[in-house]
């Protein structure tokens, strides 16, 4: 047997297609700014895809590309003028940023309310306090995608492979938020495969390629691979390929591939989260 596939764009559309909806009841179209410091060619390439995706449904949207030598006062003074400007629904800093640049400072800079990423500590608090208001876009695509295949969270054994302020901390949240019971393994823990084979739902999202083999998998688990780790294959070319090693399809009863599981669900949780702030901004 093998593991039902959990396709990610069918569900991502269904959720662009939700926000697209909202988003025309608003006065303006909502406008999400996207700030990226440097040339990583992948973080490039991440925000080229969130900014064609804004258009595609209706939104408008910047991207502010600064140079890899952009200092950390040039950057909180960009963000405090889109801080200040009524006409911007969302502010997102692509991470990682250059080392002479406080990654804290940054998020702690960003209004709240504007805070499409969910990063800031208010928004941090208040989705550890059961009161989440913008959630970060990875962990809340994953409850969407639960959600849309019927997958029961409440009361479900949850394990999360990775502990990570992106993915691993606030998924943990709101899988808790939603009833489940939630264990947070790490790189740390002892018989990782004794932990991960107690879940009903086994999150992947450590950014270790293959760490999830068939044996660390209960049958008939579901199984989410967060990972996106660009790899070369036998000829030297790139690829990428998850946390999660292809054999578990053989154990698991449902898995996300990668590419083509999770990641659509990031980008439009990103634009729905952007709706929903410019929701919040109009009340
Ligand atoms: N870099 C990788 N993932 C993310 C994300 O979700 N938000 C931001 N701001 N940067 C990222």
């Amino acid at each position: 047997m093998s593991a039902r596939v959990l396709a990610g764009p069918p569900v991502a559309a269904a959720l662009l297609a939700d926000a697209a909806a909202r988003a025309s009841r608003l006065p303006a179209p909502p406008n999400l700014v996207i700030v990226r410091v440097g040339d990583d060619p992948a973080s490039a390439s991440y925000v080229r895809g969130k900014s064609r995706k804004a258009g595609e449904v209706g939104l408008r949207s910047t991207v502010h590309a600064l140079p890899e030598t952009t200092s950390q006062a040039e950057l909180l003074a960009l963000i405090d003028t889109l801080n200040r400007d009524a006409d911007v629904n969302g502010i997102l800093v692509q991470l990682p940023l250059p080392a002479q640049i406080a990654e804290a400072a940054v998020l702690h800079a960003i209004d709240p309310r504007k805070d499409v990423d969910g990063f800031h500590p208010l928004n941090v608090g208040e989705l550890w306090a059961g009161r989440p208001a913008l959630t970060p876009c990875t962990p809340a695509g994953i409850l969407y995608l639960l959600e849309h295949y019927g997958i029961p969270v409440a009361g479900a054994r949850a394990v999360i492979v990775g502990r990570s302020h992106l993915v691993g901390r606030p998924l943990a949240a709101l899988l808790l938020n939603a009833d489940a019971t939630v264990t947070v393994a790490h790189s740390r823990t002892p018989d990782l495969g004794g932990v991960s084979r107690e879940a009903d739902i086994l999150i992947a999202a450590a950014g270790r390629p293959n760490l999830i083999t068939p044996e660390m998998v209960k049958p008939g688990a579901t199984v989410i691979d967060v990972g996106i780790n660009r790899v070369l294959n036998a000829e030297g070319k790139g690829h990428l390929v998850g946390d999660v090693h292809p054999d578990v399809a053989m154990v698991a009863g449902a898995l996300t591939p990668v590419p083509g599981g999770v990641g659509p669900m990031t980008v439009a949780q990103l634009l729905a989260n952007t709706v929903r702030a410019a929701e919040l901004q109009h009340a």
